[in-house]
């Protein structure tokens, strides 16, 4: 994929394609998001890693010019955003949590249509669903109804449909929320790619997984707020680098729930484990523990 006009990126230091200072989104008595303040590289996949509520979808809409925050500043690309600003949607495309394809029609006219909405001259727009549809694996199903296609390949879809109209920046919305494992890696290769290719990501999730293998940087969400951010290796070592979970067991006494023991290395947590019931689990630590270090909970509770 030849990508125009898109890269022109200028890297003299550090260059923020997303700025967000102190945004705030209250619906009547929820505060869905809470004071955030974050910024977005150049070039960077960004995840927003959180539980369901925590306030990622709801960044996502104000970022892609959906909903009005009730407080706080955000530049994209250095411009200020506004609802419905054109120029801002210009810029960048879009992958909401829910399949919005038009069933009923094939994957090259969604494709089409898109181009259309965005005003593509018609020799343009033949020319990049080729390329797209090539990109994310569904040429030979380019004449196939949507109707028809797995979830995987409506999200590959829906993810060519948004770099229809070249946008530098890409929003995804738990881009692989519901799919299998196999096809999740395979949307993972794809989101790897397009960002090789230049294009800026900021995706949302709920799967530890996917922000520690697919992101540069994480920002954990919870509530509203963003408690943690870093690099995935960064965030880790915040909390130790290796843990010995013991699941519950009436000789230790921890009853009720699994426990979580941090330590700095190997050695240590095999002495602490050595003695202990034989069915615990010494790791290396993920973005859970990271997350139940600041909240007490699970991400998944
Ligand atoms: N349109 C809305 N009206 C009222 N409350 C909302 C609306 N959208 C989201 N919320 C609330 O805001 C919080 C954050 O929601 P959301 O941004 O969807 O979280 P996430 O995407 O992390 O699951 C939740 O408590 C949710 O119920
Ligand atoms: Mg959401």
């Amino acid at each position: 994929m030849k990508r125009q006009g898109v890269v022109t990126v200028q890297r003299q230091g550090v260059f923020y394609l997303i700025e967000i200072s102190g945004l705030c989104k209250q619906y009547k008595e929820v505060r869905a998001v809470d004071n955030l303040n974050l910024t977005v590289k150049a070039g960077e996949i960004f995840g927003l890693l959180g539980p369901n509520g925590a306030g990622k979808t709801t960044v996502i809409r104000i970022l892609t010019t959906l909903a009005r925050p009730t407080g706080g500043k955000v530049l994209i690309n250095g411009r200020k955003i506004s609802r419905g600003n054109a120029v801002i949607k210009r810029e960048i495309g879009v992958v909401s949590q829910r399949e919005n394809l038009d069933i009923k029609l094939t994957a090259r006219e969604n494709m089409e249509l898109h181009g259309r909405l965005f005003k593509l001259p018609p020799g343009e727009r033949r020319a990049r669903t080729k390329e797209l549809l090539d990109f994310v694996n569904l040429s030979e199903r380019a004449a196939t109804a949507v109707e028809h296609f797995s979830g995987g390949m409506k999200r590959r879809l829906m993810i060519a449909r948004a770099l229809m109209h070249e946008p530098r920046l890409l929003f995804l919305d738990e881009p692989t929320v519901g799919l299998d494992p196999q096809v999740r890696r395979k949307i993972w290769d794809l989101i790897r790619s397009l960002n090789n290719r230049g294009i800026t990501v900021l995706l949302t999730t709920h799967y530890i997984e996917e922000a520690e293998l697919l992101c540069h940087r994480v920002g954990i969400m919870n509530r509203g707020r963003l408690i943690a951010l870093g690099t995935p290796t960064e965030l880790k070592q915040k909390v130790g680098k290796v843990v010995v979970e013991i699941p519950n067991n009436r000789v230790t006494g921890y009853n009720d729930e699994t426990k979580y023991l941090v330590f700095e290395n190997r050695g240590e947590a095999l002495r602490y484990a050595s003695g202990l019931q034989d069915n615990l689990v010494i790791r290396e630590s993920n973005l859970e523990d990271v997350f139940v270090e600041l909240t007490g909970h699970k991400v998944g509770d």
